[in-house]
């Protein structure tokens, strides 16, 4: 049977398919990652790699692995910018991520998130913890409503999709934008246009080159003074220090971030900006959630191992 190395602690029940199909797992006691080289080391010894995109694999991880019996990295995640997919593709490695299973989960967060940015919560829920709150106030936190706005979407998959459905429950427009024409109301083929009558802009789109900085200073410049910048994809779609500058000099009104460029550090500037709500990337997270993600994985990595194309194979 084949050995599969898991890189992290999972949810009860996650290495099911994994144990059912009777392969040997290898993971350690501890949550702690595994540095580059050690990822390197362990694996030509191993069959599968069950990662999760605090993990790089990357051509050396790849290059080692494929010299000795590594067949299939799976990763418990729905992006994989994470893995080099060119490579693994080029050695015959197969890669699985985990889409469908995290949309609703992931959509709620950013409703989260246009919410309690749209309406100053951290901010507020911060003073009161300071004790800074001196009372009930009639020009206090004077936020924005969502309700009547127009929530425009930059990416159109399955997450921005179940956002669209939360919105409209909440009274919103919804328009979104990706590069592919997508034949469904609401489809705005410029990105400018959409940034410039958005009331809320939530990003969907996956790490790529094209999409790194899809958000920088020009792009903020064309959102409303009044706007919330939403973003549960992945930090570097959008330039931070440009969303700081546009905070601070009020040309934005507030933003809501899941993830961050670089994280697990954050941007000192970011920390310190107004209007902000920041959360530790946890747009997945729930029990059933991850459960679920754990598990596709696992199996996309048997169904590899058992000679089976998984309906989760990405390629590059
Ligand atoms: C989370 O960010 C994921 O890609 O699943």
């Amino acid at each position: 049977m084949a050995r599969v190395l898991v890189t992290r602690r999972l949810p009860e029940g996650g290495l099911d398919p994994l144990v059912h199909a009777g392969h040997t797992v290898i993971q350690r006691a501890e949550d702690d990652r595994y540095e580059p080289e050690e990822l390197v080391a362990l694996a030509p010894d191993v069959d599968g790699i069950l990662c999760l995109l605090t993990d790089r694999i990357d051509e050396p991880v790849l290059r080692a692995g494929a010299a000795g019996r590594l067949r299939v990295v799976g990763t418990a995640a729905v992006g994989f910018d994470n893995i080099d997919l060119v490579v693994a593709g080029a050695i015959g490695i197969a890669v699985c991520n985990t889409p469908g299973v995290l949309d609703k989960t992931t959509a709620d967060l950013a409703f989260l998130l246009i919410l309690a940015s749209s309406r100053l919560a951290s901010e507020a829920e911060r003073d009161l913890r300071a004790g800074h709150w001196g009372g009930w106030g009639f020009m206090d936190y004077l936020a924005r409503d969502i309700h009547g706005g127009v929530l425009g979407l930059v990416g159109y998959g399955r997450i921005a999709r179940e956002v669209a459905r939360r919105a409209e429950g909440f009274d919103m427009e919804v328009i979104h934008h990706s590069r592919t024409k997508t034949g469904h109301p609401g489809y705005v083929s410029d990105l400018d246009d959409l940034l410039a009558t958005a009331d809320v802009v939530s990003l969907h789109v996956p790490l790529t080159e094209a999409t790194r900085h899809l958000i920088g200073a020009r792009e903020l410049a064309l959102m409303k003074p009044t706007a919330v910048l939403v973003n549960t994809a992945r930090g570097p779609v959008v330039d931070e220090d440009a969303l700081v500058d546009a905070l601070e000099s009020a040309s934005l009104f507030a933003v809501g971030l899941d993830v961050y460029d670089g994280e697990p550090e954050i941007n000192p500037r970011l920390l310190a900006a107004p209007r902000t709500v920041l959360l530790p990337h946890v747009g997945s997270s729930t029990t059933e959630t991850r459960t679920r993600m754990a598990q596709l994985a696992a199996q996309g990595i048997c169904d590899v191992l058992a000679g089976n194309t998984p309906p989760n194979l990405v390629s590059a």
